[in-house]
């Protein structure tokens, strides 16, 4: 089977084929299942567009989708991860798309469940279907990653937005810059292929400006924040944005704190694509979901081909 758990385990090649895939979806292409199929979505974790736009693209590719919502299901009595994703296969799921607040909960899934799972985020782990679609939209503008300059700017410590998009960015062959606070960047610690810099540094440099929210859900409530000190020290103003590459565009897996990490104007200015990415997601999702369907019975396994 195909599991989508991280960008990491996705070589060039498969990042290629599924932005294709998706780009012919954009473009009107159609594909539904042989058979009837059925699939879950199980969000441990608060989502708005990920949750949304993954019903939009089960729906768009004719499969039945099974109602889940934590707060009304057995996990309140105290029912497993591993135990509910083995009963949506016994009832007959096909696949599943899971979100959860553990980092690699998918580690408990390995082995017991044979149907495809998809990652839609693991704490501050991973989340590949943003950065496919982050991947996506950076492609549309620029044509290719080969020498482009992304600048991802905040919370990168806590961010699973960058430690995926980082990993895929670097191999294909862009440079990432992350800036922000220096707490929130663990410098002896960067991802081969990202350097850190100061946010006016790092902006000037820019092809992207990737902003991130401040994740407040993963400090322990030990964060002391005042939103005004963080836009003037860390936030793309008014001011910065000006300093911005002609071309260069703004990108934020959103939720968006409009006037925290970004000036409330420049949520729909024309340099950024933040609602873009958002259109882009479910012809992403449709793209991974046809990829995992099609291969839910052996077949295609992961393939990690990239030479480190
Ligand atoms: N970008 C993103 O994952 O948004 P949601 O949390 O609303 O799904």
């Amino acid at each position: 089977k195909w599991d989508l758990l991280t960008t990491s385990q996705l070589s060039t090649k498969e990042i290629n084929e599924i932005i294709l895939s998706a780009s012919e979806f954009s473009s009107g292409k159609t594909w539904q299942p042989d058979k009837k199929l059925f699939i879950s979505n199980l969000f441990y974790e608060p989502s708005t567009r990920t949750k949304s736009s993954f019903e939009v693209a089960e729906r768009k590719l004719g499969l039945e989708v099974i109602p889940f919502e934590v707060q009304t299901s057995s996990v309140l009595k105290g029912e497993t991860l591993y135990d509910t994703v083995k009963t949506l296969e016994a009832i007959g799921a096909d696949s599943v798309v899971i979100r959860h607040s553990a980092d690699n909960y998918f580690s408990e899934l390995e082995n017991g469940i044979s149907i495809p799972i998809i990652n839609a985020g693991d704490g501050k782990g991973h989340h590949p279907t943003q950065s496919l679609l982050d991947l996506m939209t950076i492609q549309q503008e620029y044509g290719s990653f080969k020498g482009l300059t992304v600048t991802i700017i905040g919370d990168i410590l806590h961010s699973r937005v960058a430690r995926s998009n980082a990993d895929a960015l670097v191999r294909l062959g862009a440079k990432v810059v992350f800036s922000g606070p220096e707490d929130w960047v663990d410098q002896n610690q960067l991802p081969h292929g990202c350097s850190y810099m100061s946010v006016d540094e790092a902006i000037l440099l820019a092809d992207v400006v990737m902003l991130l929210r401040v994740q407040h859900e993963r400090h322990d409530g030990k964060l002391l924040f005042d939103k005004n000190e963080y836009h003037r020290n860390y936030g793309l103003t008014i001011e910065r944005e000006k300093m911005m590459k002609k071309d260069s565009i703004i990108l934020h897996p959103a939720p968006v704190n409009r006037g925290v990490e970004i000036a409330d104007e420049l949520v729909e200015s024309p340099k950024s694509r933040i609602f873009k990415q958002m259109e882009n997601g479910v012809y992403i999702r449709m793209a991974v979901l046809k990829r995992a369907l099609e291969n839910r019975n052996g077949g295609m396994k992961n393939d990690n081909v990239d030479q480190k």
